[in-house]
C-alpha cells in the first residue's frame, strides 16, 4: 500500500441555491473588505449581479476583466492593482480562468517578487487572506485544486503554479451558475472535466479514494454532457455536470493528470486553443498510446460506462470505449484533428519538444513517453 494524501478546499457547499450560503461564509471568514475577481463574459451573463445581491457587504474592489486563459503579465498587473486596496477577503466568480487568477492574487497579496518565479511546486509558502470561489463552468475543478495555470507568452507555453496556499477556503458549486454557459464553453470545459477524471483514474498516483471519485465523475459527465450541451437550460444535466466536474477536480487534484494535459499545454501556449479544446483533440490519440499500459483500468471504464455488453472481451471493450469517447467529443461539436485548427504540420517536432518538458504531468502517465512517442501522437492527431 502506498501512502497518499488528500487535499481539497476547506469546505464544499454544493447544489441548487448553494449561493445563498455566501453571506454566512463571508462573515465566518471575517471578510470585511472584499475583492471580487471575475470576467466580462460572466458579468454580461448577469452572474455578477446575482453575486452582489447575495453579498453582505459592498465589495471594495471589483476586477472584472480577467481574460480567458490569462497570461502571467496580466496577473502581475492585477496584483499591483489589488495591492493598492486594503482587502481581507477575495471572492472569485467564473470559470477556471477567473478562479485561477483569484487563487494567485489571494496568495500573492503579501508577496513582493515576480509571479513568473512562482511557476513550479510549493514556491508559495503562505496566504494570509481567505478565498471563496464560485465556478460558473463545469469545468476545470479549479475550485478544489492546489494548482493555477497561466500562459507564459515568452516561452509560449502554459505553466502551473502548485501550492497548498492555492486551495480555497470555501468552494460554492451552484449548478444554476452554469445555465448561461455558451454551447462551445459547455462542450470544451465538459470534456476537460471528463479528461480530469479519466487521467486521474489511470494515473500512477491513483488511490482507492481518487478512483471512487473518478469513477462517479466519469459516469456523471459521460451521461450528462450531451444533454447539457444540447439544452443548456436543463438544470438536472447542469447539476450532474457541476457535481461530476467537482468530483473530477477532487480526483485529479490528488492523483494528477497525465499526457493528455501535457500534450494539450503547447497547443494552448503556441496556438491559443482553449484548455478544453486542446485536451479534447488530444484525448483519443493519447488514450490509444496509453491503452496497453493501463488496459485493466480502461476495461473497467468501458464496463462502468456501459459502452459494451459485460461479457465483451477486454481488447474489444477498450476499442469500443475509445470510439465512445471520440463520439462524445463529436456529439458536442469538438473538431477531431489538429489540422482543423490550422496548426501547421511542420511545428509538430517543436510541440513534441515543448510537451516533453511538462514532466510534472508526464510522470503521472501510465506509459513513460519519449519525445518520439509524443511526436507520433501529435502526427496521429493531425
Ligand atoms: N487550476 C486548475 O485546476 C485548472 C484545471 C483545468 C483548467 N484550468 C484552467 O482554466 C482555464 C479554462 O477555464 P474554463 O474552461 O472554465 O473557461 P474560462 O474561465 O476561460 O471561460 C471561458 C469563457 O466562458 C465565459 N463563461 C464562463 N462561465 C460562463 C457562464 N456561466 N455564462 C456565460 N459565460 C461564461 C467566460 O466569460 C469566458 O469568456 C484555463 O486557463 C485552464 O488552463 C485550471
Ligand atoms: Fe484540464
Amino acid at each position: 500500500m502506498k501512502i497518499s494524501e488528500f487535499k481539497t478546499a476547506g469546505k464544499l457547499i454544493t447544489g441548487p441555491g448553494a449561493i445563498n450560503a455566501l453571506a454566512d461564509e463571508v462573515n465566518r471568514l471575517k471578510m470585511t473588505s472584499l475583492a471580487i475577481i471575475t470576467d466580462k463574459g460572466v458579468s454580461q451573463a448577469g452572474l455578477f449581479e446575482q453575486l452582489l445581491a447575495k453579498l453582505p457587504i459592498e465589495p471594495s474592489i471589483v476586477i472584472d476583466d480577467i481574460p480567458p486563459e490569462p497570461e502571467v503579465n496580466v496577473i502581475e498587473e492585477k496584483v499591483r492593482l489589488l495591492k493598492k486596496s486594503k482587502v481581507n477577503g477575495v471572492v472569485a466568480l467564473g470559470g477556471g480562468s477567473a478562479i485561477d487568477a483569484a487563487k494567485v492574487l489571494a496568495a500573492t497579496y503579501d508577496y513582493s517578487g515576480s509571479i513568473s518565479d512562482l511557476f513550479g511546486e510549493n514556491l508559495i509558502k503562505e496566504r494570509n487572506i481567505p478565498l471563496i470561489v464560485l465556478p460558473t463552468t463545469a469545468g476545470t475543478g479549479s475550485e478544489v485544486t492546489n494548482i493555477a495555470i497561466l500562459s507564459d507568452p515568452i516561452e509560449q507555453v502554459k505553466k502551473g503554479i502548485v501550492s497548498h496556499c492555492l486551495l480555497p477556503d470555501v468552494a460554492i458549486v451552484a449548478p444554476e451558475m452554469t445555465l448561461s454557459c455558451p454551447k462551445a464553453i459547455t462542450a470544451a470545459s465538459g470534456v476537460d472535466a471528463f479528461v480530469h477524471a479519466l487521467e486521474a483514474f489511470i494515473s500512477v498516483n491513483a488511490s482507492p479514494i481518487t478512483d471512487a471519485l473518478a469513477e462517479k465523475a466519469m459516469t456523471l459527465i459521460f451521461n450528462a454532457l450531451p444533454h447539457a450541451y444540447r439544452n443548456g437550460e436543463n438544470l438536472v444535466a447542469r447539476e450532474q455536470m457541476a457535481t461530476g466536474s467537482l468530483m473530477a477536480g477532487l480526483a485529479f487534484g490528488n492523483a494528477g493528470v497525465g499526457a493528455v494535459h501535457a500534450l494539450a499545454y503547447p497547443l494552448g501556449g503556441r496556438f491559443h486553443l482553449s484548455h478544453g479544446m486542446s485536451n479534447a483533440v488530444m484525448l483519443p490519440h493519447v488514450l490509444r498510446a496509453n491503452a496497453p499500459f493501463c488496459s485493466d483500468k480502461l476495461f473497467s471504464v468501458a464496463l462502468l460506462l456501459k459502452v459494451c455488453p459485460p461479457d465483451t472481451r477486454k481488447e474489444k471493450a477498450i476499442a469500443t470505449l475509445l470510439d465512445a469517447v471520440d463520439k462524445l467529443c463529436i456529439d458536442v461539436g469538438i473538431p477531431r484533428t489538429l489540422r482543423e485548427f490550422d496548426i501547421p504540420e511542420q511545428v509538430i517536432p517543436q510541440l513534441a519538444e515543448d510537451a516533453s518538458k511538462v514532466t510534472r504531468l508526464l510522470r503521472n502517465n501510465p506509459k513513460q513517453l519519449t519525445v518520439e512517442d509524443i511526436e507520433n501522437i501529435y502526427r496521429n492527431a493531425y
